[in-house]
């Protein structure tokens, strides 16, 4: 990546929240924010993201040109991928969890939260929030469905060499293939829910727009992520 800024921060609200504060006009290249900490750290849907003392919370701001809104899911692509390359760098096996979860034995290591935002004369704005379990403690409330890195590897890594790996990986694009190698659960029935309605699925693919291409009674269905949410079963 060309014109990287690099911004460290002992403690922010949320480093997503940081970036949209950022004036757009200083940005060149990309704009990186890293923050030891978060008192609001933010996930999708609304939902809050724990950002205790220890794990990696980093967003990247970029001005990409040229791009299409449909692009936004090779935005998420090149998160998860890159997510999924730097854990593997530890040794650990993570799977995607449509569509920007990734786990790691069964359980939640990593969230991506994606801010797009249209400037002035069409120009966007592309926010890309990570959160990993790196060291951090996870609340007792996360046990059941969490974990770390160094949980999973039974002491604590460089947080700051995981940081340095996730941001060159950041810095490659990624194909919908290599995101489809980390998913593990097509052919498996999995739980849908909106609106507090929950449906069981056979998965069955993610398509190149990002839905999850589902059977749902006989039926082949096209899910998109912004109205359901998956679980696996
Ligand atoms: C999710 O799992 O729902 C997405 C979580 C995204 C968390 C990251 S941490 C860095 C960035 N700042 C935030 O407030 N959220 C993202």
């Amino acid at each position: 990546m060309k014109h990287i800024k690099i911004i460290r921060l002992k403690e922010v609200d949320s480093t997503n929240s940081f970036c949209k504060r950022y004036p757009a006009d200083r940005l060149k290249g990309a704009l990186v924010v890293i923050a030891k900490r978060q008192t609001g750290g933010r996930g999708t849907k609304g939902r809050s993201f724990s950002s205790e003392e220890g794990g990696l919370y980093l967003s990247i701001m970029r001005k990409p040109r040229n791009f299409d809104f449909s692009d936004t899911f090779s935005v998420m692509i090149n998160s998860c991928v890159a997510v999924c390359k730097t854990l593997e760098k530890w040794g650990l096996n993570p799977i995607i969890k449509w569509p920007n979860d990734v786990l790691v034995g069964g359980k939640k290591i990593s969230g991506t939260l994606i801010e797009n935002t249209l400037l002035s004369g069409n120009a966007l704005l592309s926010i890309v929030g990570i959160g990993i379990n790196v060291n951090n403690e996870l609340p007792s409330y996360l046990a059941d469905t969490a974990t770390s890195v160094r949980a999973q590897k039974g002491g604590k890594v460089r947080l700051n060499r995981v940081a340095h790996i996730l941001v060159r990986q950041l810095g490659k694009s990624f194909t919908v293939e290599e995101y489809k190698r980390y998913i593990n659960w097509f052919g498996k029935q999995i739980k849908l829910i909106c609106n507090d309605k929950e449906i069981t699925a056979l998965a069955v693919d993610v398509d190149n727009d990002g839905s999850l291409v589902c059977e749902i009674g006989g039926e082949i269905k096209k899910i998109n992520s912004a109205e359901i949410s998956a679980r696996l079963l």
